[in-house]
């Protein structure tokens, strides 16, 4: 079978896109101007485009992802949607109609990406019902949530009309073609080779033929969500003789709850990671929000996040406390290394040539206190300049006093690798849950790792935010009064 995309009902080739070529550019080159380019590094949605995902029930689900990220060639076979093909001129889709009836647009220029992004959500299945008409400042009375915008700019309209329209929308008629799509599974990934002359994109069809592939090409270019590796290309110009597609892969793409621990397949974009778990890890429910926008979560994979081995990506901290270890997998076979022995250095790790990360095991039971700070210049969509994550469990010590039974403590942004803090954690076990522990403890958190000076905070800043995160942490987990009169430690 040719190489080819179905984009608004049409199948076009791919031609010879090889691994650099992105949708965006692939879909401009082809004729859909209406897909913009505005940063060309995942941080403003001009270019969101809808694709057609697994619903995880037979079904197909629409996700609007940045077309600007991901390489052409990973859409062989696929279905994509943009702005043009939701509606025309006489005959626009309820979401355009909305944004044009209440001013959501000026000079257009990010509409386009607006709209995929909105109607990524308005046919969301659960919107409607979800919150049963009630509305609070992130979400409307039609279950819109605005979080769905999140990774969209606009610069010179202003948001309240664009929320107004996104609050506006009813349900999809049934008889919408997209709603009507949303029924039938989405297009299986296609086996896929295509070639330029800047290199060559490979999608095995297996584990097994990725593993050989691999062996044979130990520099290959593995790629995900792309959300990482299409900055790479497009800011950076780096190229991939061989670039091997693995979000496709079934066996990475698992998701199991057994009575020892929990799997999350390393190619599950965050958004189905999020979506599967359904609120059984309160510390990803925390992280999820936090990272990045919508947009970049429905791409971006824990693979990608702990293979890039940065010591600031926001699930290595996260991860840690929860004590988690990964699958890596050769073609020499599999093995399991805790999270916490995995980094050895600057985006560096035990993953040796010819490995990736299969799976992401976070052992059961879960400990009962949690919590996760990002400390970055802006609340959402952007990066940590420190990230603490907690995972405590405190005990009764049959005096009426709660002590620290364990506690998990990670960090990121404050060393060149993400790390545990063992000193704080050892001030904390076994020491009664009051303000005089904690305080001791957050004097060991900071002197953690080896904080650096850098454009996002200062080193001096990193140390003062470790210190207060704990007591924070304190503060919204202060356990259970301590009697008065109680013994101080
Ligand atoms: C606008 C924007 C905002 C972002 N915000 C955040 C944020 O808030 N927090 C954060 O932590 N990150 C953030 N990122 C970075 C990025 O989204 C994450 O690192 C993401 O998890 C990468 O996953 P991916 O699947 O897209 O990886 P890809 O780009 O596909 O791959 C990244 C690297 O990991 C390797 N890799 C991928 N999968 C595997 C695997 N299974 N085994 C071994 N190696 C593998 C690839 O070879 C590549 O070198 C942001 C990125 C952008 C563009
Ligand atoms: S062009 Fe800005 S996010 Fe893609
Ligand atoms: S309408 Fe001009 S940038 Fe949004």
């Amino acid at each position: 079978m040719r190489p080819a995309v179905t984009v608004n009902g049409r199948s076009r080739d791919l031609g010879e896109v090889g691994g650099h070529v992105t949708l965006l550019e692939w879909l401009r080159a082809s004729g859909w101007t209406g897909t913009k380019e505005g940063c060309a590094e995942g941080e403003c949605g001009a270019c969101a485009v809808l694709v057609a995902r697994d619903d995880g029930a037979g079904g197909t689900r629409w996700v609007a992802i940045n077309a600007c990220l991901v390489p052409a060639a990973a859409f062989d076979q696929q279905e994509v949607i943009t702005a043009e093909g939701l509606g025309q001129p006489g005959d626009l889709h309820p979401v355009q109609q909305e944004m044009a009836r209440r001013g959501g647009s000026q000079c257009g220029y990010c509409t386009p990406g607006f709209i995929c992004s909105m109607a990524a959500e308005y046919y969301r299945p659960d919107r409607m019902s979800a919150r049963n008409g009630h509305a609070d400042h992130e979400h409307g009375p039609n279950g819109f949530d605005l979080h769905a915008l999140s990774g969209n700019l606009c610069r010179c309209t202003g948001y309240r009309p664009i929320r107004d329209s996104a609050f506006a929308l009813g349900a999809p008629d049934p008889a919408d073609p997209l709603a009507a799509r949303q029924i039938a599974p989405p297009p299986a990934p296609a086996r896929t080779s295509v070639t330029s002359d800047q290199g060559r994109y490979v999608r095995p069809g297996t584990l097994a033929e990725t593993l050989d592939l691999l062996a044979g090409h130990p520099d290959a270019q593995l790629v995900a969500g792309s959300t990482d590796w299409g900055v790479e290309l497009n800011i950076r110009h780096h190229r991939a003789g061989l670039s091997i597609g693995i979000d496709r892969l079934p066996e990475l793409r698992e998701f199991t709850v057994g009575p020892g621990h929990f799997g999350i397949g390393a190619a599950l974009s965050l958004s189905e990671a999020e979506a599967s778990l359904a609120g059984q890890i309160p510390l990803l429910d925390a992280l999820f929000p936090q990272f990045a926008s919508r947009l970049i979560r429905n791409g971006a994979t824990f693979g990608g996040n702990l293979g890039t081995a940065s010591p600031i990506g926001d699930t290595p901290p996260v991860l840690l406390a929860l004590g988690a270890s990964l699958v890596l997998s050769s073609a020499a076979g599999d093995r399991e290394v805790p999270l916490a022995d995995y980094f050895t250095g600057y985006r560096q790790s035990v993953r040796r040539p010819g490995e990736l990360i299969r799976t992401i095991r976070i052992p059961r039971p879960l400990a009962p206190v949690t919590g996760f700070h990002k400390i970055a210049k802006r609340r959402f969509d952007d990066i940590s300049s420190v990230a603490v994550a907690y995972a405590l469990t405190l005990a009764d010590d049959g005096a009426g006093q709660q002590t620290v039974a364990e506690a998990r403590i990670g960090l990121g942004g404050v060393a060149a690798t993400p790390l545990r803090a063992r000193d704080a954690e050892q001030v904390l076990t076994g020491r009664p849950w009051t303000r005089a522990t904690i305080e001791e403890a957050a004097g060991a958190l900071a002197r953690a790792g080896t904080p650096m000076s850098d454009h996002r905070a200062s080193a001096d800043y990193r140390t003062a935010m470790l210190r207060t995160s704990l007591l924070k942490f304190f503060a919204e987990h202060p356990g259970r009064p301590v009697p008065e009169g109680a013994p101080t430690p």
